[in-house]
């Protein structure tokens, strides 16, 4: 295991399959135009396979793949066959925004995936289209369905929160999770990458959520555990469980235990990271495999980042990148880094 200079292990990657995306979310892609990362560029199946092999060398044990829409990417069970088989990985999980997901639910659990996570903020097809550009909430809620019934039993609904925009479902989305066997965990509006519309004031705080669920089901309380996960875990009255991820008002930081690959291999220590290590060129280079780990050992070894504190630390809050230079360099985007 490898400490970063603020004693932090690295435990998580996550995994970035492809740029790609099916859905414009206006928090993620909200422009008419993209520069996608070359093809030439992204890593194929075994190229990934061996740099993951370097990450669970030096104490990985937990991947998730994502995107971009992960479910674009050609043959992706063949990947998540190909990841299930290596004992060093205990937790195998995707983040999809479901559009793909009825298609691919059965060969996905068949290959071995592990957990599904779904993007899903808002019940209301209309308000659906609005928010993503695309009409494509009956196949969500289908791809919800399916991953359910081909036995994902960890489901996880994330909902990030814009105020104006889907803060009065709370209740809905919670009541849905609930009907479909899901976690729901609200995630609130960050500053990141493509977020180029962020304005302080769209953000819905944990504080405020916490508020909002109380008056209407009565006192809850947190769920006492032990995690580094990003998700605060609270229960209802009633028992149900749902989780706040705080990015912005109460960043988790000091836990941080994870980083990220993008498609074309750059490994990003933190997510809001202005540069990375290139993985793809040692690799097609030659790189012999304790070269590879090596070099994660003395890059993270080297980390101090803590993204999330510094953005609210500082003064006047815009959006972290502004739109010219987010053209410049899609390594910036959230959706080449992986939500
Ligand atoms: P579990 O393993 O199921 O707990 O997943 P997770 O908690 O890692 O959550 P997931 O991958 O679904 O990410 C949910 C959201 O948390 C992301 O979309 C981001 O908004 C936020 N998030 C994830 N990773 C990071 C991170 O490294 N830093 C910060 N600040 N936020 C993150
Ligand atoms: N704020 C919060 N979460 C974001 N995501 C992408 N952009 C943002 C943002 N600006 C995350 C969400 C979404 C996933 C695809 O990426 O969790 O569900
Ligand atoms: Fe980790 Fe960076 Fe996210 Fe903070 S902002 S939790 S250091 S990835």
């Amino acid at each position: 295991m490898i400490l970063d200079r603020f004693e932090r292990p690295l435990r998580s990657l996550r995994v970035s399959v492809t740029d790609r995306c099916n859905l414009r979310c206006q928090y993620c892609m909200p422009e008419t135009d993209y520069v996608w990362l070359p093809r030439d560029n992204v890593l194929s199946f075994e190229e990934i396979g061996r740099i993951v092999d370097a990450f669970t060398e030096t104490g990985v044990d937990r991947v998730r793949l994502t995107g971009g829409e992960p479910l674009l990417r050609r043959d992706l069970p063949r990947l998540v066959e190909a990841l299930a088989a290596r004992s060093a990985i205990h937790d195998l999980a995707l983040t999809t925004n479901g559009v793909l997901l009825m298609q691919h639910a059965h060969a996905l659990k068949l290959a071995g995936l592990h957990r599904i996570t779904v993007s899903l903020d808002t019940l209301d097809p209309h308000r659906f289209a609005t928010l993503t550009r695309f009409d494509e909430h009956r196949a969500v809620m289908a791809g919800i369905d399916a991953a359910a019934s081909v036995g994902f039993r960890s489901l996880k609904i994330d909902s990030v929160v814009i105020r104006g925009v889907n803060d009065g479902e709370l209740v809905d989305l919670l009541e849905y999770g609930r009907h479909v066997g899901a976690e729901v965990r609200f995630i609130e509006y960050m500053d990141v990458g493509g977020a180029t519309r962020w304005t302080p004031e769209a953000v819905v705080s944990r504080r405020e959520m916490l508020r909002a669920l109380e008056s209407r089901f009565g006192p809850v309380v947190p769920v006492a555990e032990e995690t580094s996960a990003p998700a605060d875990r609270y229960a209802l009255p009633d028992g149900t469980v749902f989780g706040i991820i705080s990015s912005t008002t109460e960043p988790f930081c000091a836990s941080c235990d994870r980083s990220r690959l993008t498609a074309d291999g750059m490994w990003l220590m933190c997510l809001y990271a202005k540069a990375g290590t290139d993985f793809r060129r040692p690799l097609r280079a030659g790189a012999t495999q304790e070269e590879l780990v090596q070099l994660i050992r003395t890059m993270w070894s080297l980390r101090a980042d803590r993204g999330a504190e510094e953005r609210l630390a500082s003064e006047r809050r815009l959006p972290l990148i502004p739109l010219a230079a987010l053209k410049k360099d899609a390594h910036l985007e959230m959706h080449t880094r992986g939500g």
